[in-house]
């Protein structure tokens, strides 16, 4: 990828003397200007919008904004390698394009698009379980491009096992378990236009081109009702983990972790990597930000760092919210608070210079763990998208919500 800056941009003043400007802004605030207009109003509240007031949201771009580099100067950057080895895999660069559901809100060709686009400069892309293409299909589209594939843990494990299953067969080379959407967060603008794409037959390619999630259903019809009965998976905990690890020998990734005690955790449970992440502050109303968590040492208060609180004493002694200057506690107290040192300290790094992708672990190969988890019937009802029988009678569910499965899929 060295150079791919250098080329675009040498394209684009050259098309600029033949009178060509760029089709697509390269602006971000233009191009996000643009995206609103030629978006429904639904697709451009559903990419942009964030949980609660979207405090989470404008925090994480406003961490952005202060983060500065200082460059070095005369280093002969005529070649410039910027590659790394991740998995077992030489990347053209420390990058991965993230998991990004529903795209067809935004361009009909979607993910088969991105993956193209991925496989060209070789930067590899996570899919989304929530894709609006299957994963074969977007891997057909890659060729040997570099792929992964994120799962959101469905009620019926049956049903997470084929999605992981495929992803195998789809020559993956990485899992990424997305564990902060065990329930949808409170998104204001979604809801003031009263709009789920799911609920719309968006975004469930993978589950309609499902073998044990078409098999699940009577009726064809019955796809949205069905996946929004088994999605999201309020009940996940930690004692599932030995299941997915058990399913498969890839490299298993956690997004979504921000605090030290749960990447801690993580690690110890046989996962290979976090990716340090508050979901674009989409989930969680108040999350910390995914690079202050990630960042270790003094100050960073994420994985090995003494958060603030723990430094502040009151005149008692007793650790603080407020303290330290008289006069200012006002009587939170964190004495149980305990911050060990984290992986960041030991080495490891939180991650934080290394973009999202936090602590990485290289595969340690085949881990041979017990099934532990077991069947779990019931959760096929545990789904937070269940609608009760009065409301699917209320609102014609079939009706409003079923999508018919094309004999192509
Ligand atoms: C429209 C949209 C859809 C997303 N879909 C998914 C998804 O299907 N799975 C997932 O794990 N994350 C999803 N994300 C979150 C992104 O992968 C990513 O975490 C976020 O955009 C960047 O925030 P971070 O730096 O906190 O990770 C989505 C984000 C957006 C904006």
């Amino acid at each position: 990828m060295s150079g791919f800056g250098l080329e675009r941009q040498r394209q684009i003043f050259l098309d600029g003397l033949c009178g060509r400007k760029p089709a697509i802004p390269i602006q971000p605030a233009a191009l996000e200007e643009g995206a609103r207009r030629v978006m429904t109003p639904e697709g451009f509240a559903y990419v942009a919008g964030g949980a609660g007031a979207e405090v989470t949201l404008r925090a994480k771009r406003a961490a952005f904004e202060r983060w500065a580099i200082v460059p070095r100067v005369l280093r002969d950057v005529a070649a410039r390698d910027a590659t790394v080895e991740l998995f077992g895999r030489r990347l053209p660069a420390p990058l991965v394009l993230a998991p990004v559901g529903v795209l067809e809100m935004a361009h009909p060709e979607a993910d088969l698009a991105v993956a193209r686009a991925a496989a060209r400069v070789g930067v590899p892309l996570i899919f989304s379980s929530q894709a609006s293409h299957p994963m074969e299909a977007c891997a057909a589209a890659m060729g040997d491009g570099p792929r992964w594939f994120q799962l959101y843990w469905n009620a019926v494990d049956a049903v997470m096992e084929s999605f992981v299953r495929r992803a195998v067969a789809c020559g993956c080379d990485a899992i990424v378990l997305t564990v902060d959407t065990t329930l949808i967060g409170w998104r204001p603008r979604d809801l003031d236009l009263a709009y789920l794409p799911f609920l719309h037959g968006k975004g469930i390619a993978n589950y309609v081109s499902d073998p044990i999630f078409r098999a699940s259903l009577a009726d064809p019809g019955d796809a949205v009702e069905r996946f929004a009965a088994t999605f999201p998976r309020p009940s996940l905990s930690w004692a599932d983990l030995p299941r997915l690890r058990a399913l498969t020998k890839l490299p298993l990734l956690l997004k979504g972790i921000l605090h030290p005690d749960d990447a801690r955790r993580a690690l110890d449970a046989g996962v290979d990597g976090l990716v340090v992440s508050n979901h674009g502050g989409r989930q969680g109303r108040r999350d910390r930000g995914a690079r202050r968590a990630a960042r270790g040492g003094r100050g960073g208060g994420g994985a090995g760092a003494r958060p603030r609180a723990a430094r502040l004493r009151c005149a008692d002694g007793r650790r603080c919210v407020q303290g330290a200057r008289p006069g200012r506690c006002r009587g939170v107290h964190r004495s149980a608070l305990r911050v060990r040192p984290g992986p960041g300290r030991r080495g490891g790094g939180g991650g934080g210079d290394r973009g999202s992708l936090g602590r990485l672990r290289s595969h340690p190969g085949a881990r041979g763990l017990p099934h532990g988890a077991r069947d779990r019937p019931g959760d096929a009802d545990a789904g937070g998208l269940n609608p009760s029988g009065a409301a699917r009678e209320r609102y014609g569910w079939r009706r409003i919500g079923g999508v018919r499965l094309s004999p192509s899929i």
